[in-house]
């Protein structure tokens, strides 16, 4: 029997999805007014009418060398010819090796031991495991408190969302893990409009030994910071503040994460942003442009002393991290990942990026002349505005998002605050056309 709202129509007369209980969206409003794509290609999308969307967003800072690769489509299905699966518990395939190797190879330091998983949430419980398990396996197993940030984004499994610091992702789900400090978020009014990093708030970093102070250097495991905050809305951290934080982390010997499933894979001019803003951190996570948006895959990269640490603590048979996903290390994700980072290096999409980045950047700054629009930032291929709310907190955010859809262009809001992420195959008229899109719906607004 069909559940009641599946016979709703969307304008082109295909089924609503009446048992899909959709994430991160008000599922009643959608199936007032669908938002639905059917095919994608480079940097567009197309709605079942055909009419084409273009993509500021890189479907969601996923899809860095355009929509529909034919090489990751290829490297794809071979893949599931050749090994369609095999669980990586006591079993390997020769991608999963390939693949840590190349991963290991763009990461800063000696970040080269790599754990697969199948998302940056996944990426991101585990980084957490990883730090309770290098502080027991060193005999220091009242290291537990974690400490990360206001505003701060870590997905959705319940150890990222006890370090998250977004209210909504919160309230309704108890209250979660215990030993979590937040330290303030680094969005200063001081830093309005500032493009790049901002000249105010180095001194933020200093909360950290707040926090430290209130619960023990040696009860604390680590400290988690997404280098540039990207769901909330691109917070650029103030010039410094990523040096000092690693300073102080250091001085208290706690691990030092950064979350870069956003910011990694070349979205902040370099592999990572900690080779951007010239900070080394002890654990590294990533996910989004990983395989392209292809396949789902996050990964955390560790350094080859907490690897050595947790491995030399058990004996030679035993398992030494009781940890692991039924599709880590996934062929197919192996295969996905592997054939775009070719994509990344053969046609120098960091690169391309980054020699874009002052063109995207000069254009989304110019919207600073409209009325509606109270804060721009941006760094490297990332940028974001917000715009003055509406009703309730996040309103009009929602009714840009769904306007701009309507008008051609899709683009990731959070609240009322617009996030642009072009894909690194973007051109200057694909920015122009976005702007031009955005000028003229902010203005129905
Ligand atoms: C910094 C950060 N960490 C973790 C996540 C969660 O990733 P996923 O949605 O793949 O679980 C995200 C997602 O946007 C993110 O931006």
């Amino acid at each position: 029997m069909g559940h009641p709202e599946s016979r709703l129509q969307t304008p082109a007369g295909t089924l609503a999805p009446g048992h899909y209980w959709m994430p991160f969206t008000p599922n009643k409003d959608f199936r007032a007014h669908p938002m639905m794509a059917v095919k994608a290609e480079g940097m567009y999308y197309w709605n079942q009418r055909g009419d084409k969307i273009l993509d500021a967003s890189s479907g969601l800072f996923c899809v860095a060398a355009g929509h529909a690769r034919p090489e990751i489509a290829e490297a794809v299905r071979k893949q599931l010819m050749e090994l369609d699966f095999i669980p990586s518990f006591l079993r390997a395939h020769p991608k999963a090796f390939e693949l840590a190797g190349r991963i290991a190879k763009m990461t800063p330091g000696d970040l080269n031991s790599v754990f697969f998983t199948n998302s940056g949430s996944e990426a991101v419980d585990t980084a957490m495991k990883i730090a309770l398990a290098y502080h027991r396996a060193r005999g220091q197993a009242e290291r537990q408190v974690f400490i990360s940030r206001e505003r701060a984004y870590h997905g959705v499994g319940f150890g990222g969302v006890a370090l998250s610091g977004m209210a909504n992702n919160r309230r309704a789900f108890g209250v979660g893990l215990a030993g979590v400090a937040h330290m303030r978020h680094t969005h200063v009014p001081q830093n309005q409009f500032q493009r790049g990093e901002g000249d105010h708030g180095v001194e933020l970093a200093e909360d950290l030994t707040r926090l430290i102070n209130l619960h023990g250097a040696e009860n604390i495991a680590a400290v988690f910071i997404e280098p540039v905050a990207g769901s909330t809305g691109c917070l650029v951290p103030p010039k410094g503040y990523l040096k000092r934080v690693r300073e102080i982390c250091d001085a208290n010997k706690l691990l030092l994460v950064f979350d870069e499933v956003i910011c990694g894979i070349g979205r902040m001019g370099s592999n990572f942003a900690a080779q951007s803003f010239g900070v080394t951190p002890d654990i590294l996570t990533m996910a989004k442009a990983l395989t392209n948006g292809a396949q789902p895959m996050g990964a955390v990269a560790s350094s080859e002393r907490i690897y050595r640490t947790v491995i030399d603590s058990a004996g030679a048979q035993a398992v030494e991290f009781f940890h692991g996903y039924t599709y880590s290390a996934h062929p197919v994700s192996c295969a996905a990942a592997l054939a775009a980072l070719d994509i990344y290096e053969k046609d120098g999409l960091f690169q391309r990026a980054r020699a874009l980045s002052p063109y995207f950047l000069d254009a989304v700054f110019s919207l600073k002349d409209m009325g509606i629009v109270t804060d721009i930032r941006g760094y490297a291929s990332m940028a974001a505005f917000d715009i003055a709310p509406a009703g309730a907190p996040g309103a009009r955010g929602h009714e840009l998002q769904k306007r701009l859809y309507e008008s051609g262009l899709h683009l990731k809001t959070t609240g009322d605050t617009a996030i642009l992420a072009p894909a690194f195959v973007a051109q200057k008229q694909h920015i122009d056309r976005m702007m031009e899109v955005l000028r003229k719906v902010l203005k129905t607004l």
